[in-house]
């Protein structure tokens, strides 16, 4: 029970990293506030998590909207009374990404066929409402959350612990779109910098940045040309993606005493991609 009473919000927790991370936590004690756009996928989490013999209570967020944020960060308080562990893990990889809507993600890659071939053009076309929508979501959506969670353990002050979701994008351009690659070293900037103003106030900062998981966000390698996957799996020693679970589990560490003298730090569970 690495996480005995302590409370936990976490956006995005309707799929993916985020829904590992809520059951994960649950395992060991939290109870964990589960925030997602898709509030009936934030209820399935809420389900899963009372199957492992956990606590948790679902919300309908959208991360851009301030009141939203607010809203979930109370809901924490109210439901359990405190306020330790916040895991940023809602995010869009492109700006009509929509968790879990397969066919989308069809569209988008036919639609990226052309750009492959001349990236230069890609560059001036670029849609920069899309760079918007992408920043918002990833960068903004990241910082309000923190925000109104950190006015509630401030209140509170039993310090505690903020782990946010950068990539291996956040260092790599190469790991993504245009937009998120620039929105996950913003977010690794910011969690670098809440780092320092908030460790006189006992909360850590850290970010985890994954390399190619199990998710929805990836299954759309499954819906590329096999030469062109080949080349991103080939990039990695281990040769396959990680499982939410192996994001959880860092987040966990993160999350507990254990990473007590951790801030400002990024892990990377990345299967190698980074040993150069
Ligand atoms: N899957 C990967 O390979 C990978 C790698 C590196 C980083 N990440 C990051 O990890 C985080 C989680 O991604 P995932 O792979 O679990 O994807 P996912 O699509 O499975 O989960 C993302 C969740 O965020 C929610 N969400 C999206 N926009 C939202 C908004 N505006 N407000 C509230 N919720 C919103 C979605 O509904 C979804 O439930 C993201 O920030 C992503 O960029 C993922």
């Amino acid at each position: 029970m690495r996480l005995d009473s302590k409370v936990a919000v976490i956006t995005g927790g309707g799929n993916g990293i985020g829904q590992a991370t809520a059951v994960r936590f649950a395992e060991e004690g939290a109870a964990v506030v589960v925030a997602d756009i898709q509030e009936a996928k934030a209820q399935e989490t809420v389900g899963m998590v009372e199957a492992v013999g956990g606590k948790a209570v679902a919300i309908g967020v959208d991360v851009v909207d301030r009141d939203q944020n607010d809203a979930m960060a109370q809901l924490a308080v109210d439901s359990f009374g405190g306020l330790d562990i916040v895991v940023t893990a809602a995010g869009i990889s492109h700006a009509t990404y929509n968790s879990g809507d397969l066919e989308a993600e069809a569209k988008w890659v036919m639609e990226r066929a052309d750009e492959a071939e001349a990236p230069a053009q890609a560059v001036v076309d670029l849609d920069i409402e899309e760079f918007r929508k992408v920043m918002a979501v990833n960068v903004e959506g990241t910082l309000l959350g923190v925000q109104a969670c950190l006015a509630r353990m401030l209140d509170l002050g039993t310090g505690g612990s903020i782990i946010t979701l950068a990539s291996i994008a956040a260092k790599r351009p190469d790991a993504g779109p245009l937009s998120y690659v620039c929105s996950k070293s913003a977010v690794w900037m910011l969690t670098k910098k809440l780092a320092r103003e908030l460790a006189s106030a006992e909360i850590r900062v850290n970010a985890i940045g994954p390399g190619f998981i199990e998710t929805s966000m990836t299954a759309v390698f499954d819906l590329m040309p096999e030469e062109r996957v080949a080349q991103v799996w080939e990039q990695i020693p281990m040769g396959r993606r990680g499982t939410p679970l192996d994001i959880a589990n860092a987040a966990l560490f993160l999350a507990s005493d254990e990473s007590r003298y951790f801030t400002g730090e990024i892990l990377h569970p990345d299967g190698g991609y980074f040993t150069e």
